[in-house]
């Protein structure tokens, strides 16, 4: 998927407003909302926050780690990192209204000084000079074919020995998948690689596993069948068409066409330089 598409898929206008006038039809309280009250509304993957912090331990993260959340959404796990962890994060995403409602979000919660949003490409990232501690990917990578070109840039950004901290759907054993899912209405725009080639791939990339899990069963979500409140971003994004994606989402997690690996991996010192960008 191009920006263009990209956008047109996943852009709301206004999600920040939208997202706030449900949470007071909930009842809460927005003029002094908490990073937990606007969990539900802010973690678009599956597994919602406790997916994020499993994955956040998993990596041991640090006070003071400088992280890049790729394809990072509306910032629900970046604030989390920031508040729970103390990282200083840099949201990246590819879809415009993303990122200006997760700056509205962030400045209303008063972290601007540690999460910073900026629209931006995965596979084409100019984020300056200094690496990273942390490359942080969440649920982001389901419409990009080319994962051997995706990794290597994560590499590229990242100081040696650095980690990627990566939740990822990926292909079960039993397919195709059933359509349609959270990222794509058909196989047209869905991107998913079996964790044995997704493994390799990353590997390849210039990474070494430190930890590989299958988390299918814990991080439940809309695409692999649950469902969730009402101002839930889900519901809030996709409006009726979730009801659909739950639907096929039961079939998939049952008959193990998809499954959710939670992994981190280390940058290698010697991890070369990646390939070249080869088409806009
Ligand atoms: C399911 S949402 C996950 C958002 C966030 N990681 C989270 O967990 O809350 C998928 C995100 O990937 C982003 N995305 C898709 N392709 C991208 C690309 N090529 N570069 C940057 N972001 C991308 C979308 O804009 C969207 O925000």
């Amino acid at each position: 998927m191009d920006a263009r598409a990209t956008n047109a898929y996943w852009g709301r206008d206004g999600l920040d407003r939208t997202i706030l006038d449900a949470l007071r039809a909930a009842g809460r309280n927005v003029d002094a909302l908490t990073v937990d009250e606007l969990a539900p509304a802010d973690h678009f993957h599956s597994g919602g926050k406790s997916a994020t912090l499993r994955l956040a331990r998993l990596a041991a993260l640090r006070p003071g780690f400088s992280v890049l959340d790729v394809g990072g959404g509306l910032g629900g796990p970046a604030r989390t990192l920031a508040t729970e962890f103390g990282c200083r994060v840099t949201v990246v995403d590819l879809t415009e209204s993303y990122v200006r409602a997760g700056a509205a979000l962030t400045a209303r919660l008063g972290l601007g000084d540690r999460v910073t949003h900026r629209v931006g490409d995965a596979l084409a990232l100019d984020v300056g000079a200094d690496p990273f501690d942390v490359v942080w990917s969440q649920n982001s990578g389901m419409n990009i074919p080319e994962k051997e070109r995706l990794y290597a840039g994560f590499a590229r950004v990242l100081r040696p020995g650095g980690l990627l901290a990566l939740q990822e759907p990926m292909a079960g054993p039993v397919q195709p998948v059933v359509f349609p899912v959270m990222w794509a209405r058909d196989a047209g725009s869905s991107f998913l690689r079996a964790p044995g080639e997704m493994r390799r791939v990353i590997e390849a990339a210039g990474f070494t596993v430190r930890a590989w899990d299958d988390v299918t069963a814990e991080a439940v979500g809309p695409s692999t069948g649950g469902d969730g409140p009402a101002y839930s971003v889900q519901r809030i994004v996709m409006g009726p068409a979730l009801d659909a994606i739950v639907q096929a989402g039961r079939r998939n997690r049952a008959e193990e066409r998809i499954v959710m690996i939670q992994a981190v991996l280390e940058r290698r010192a010697d991890a070369s330089a990646p390939p070249p960008r080869t088409s806009g």
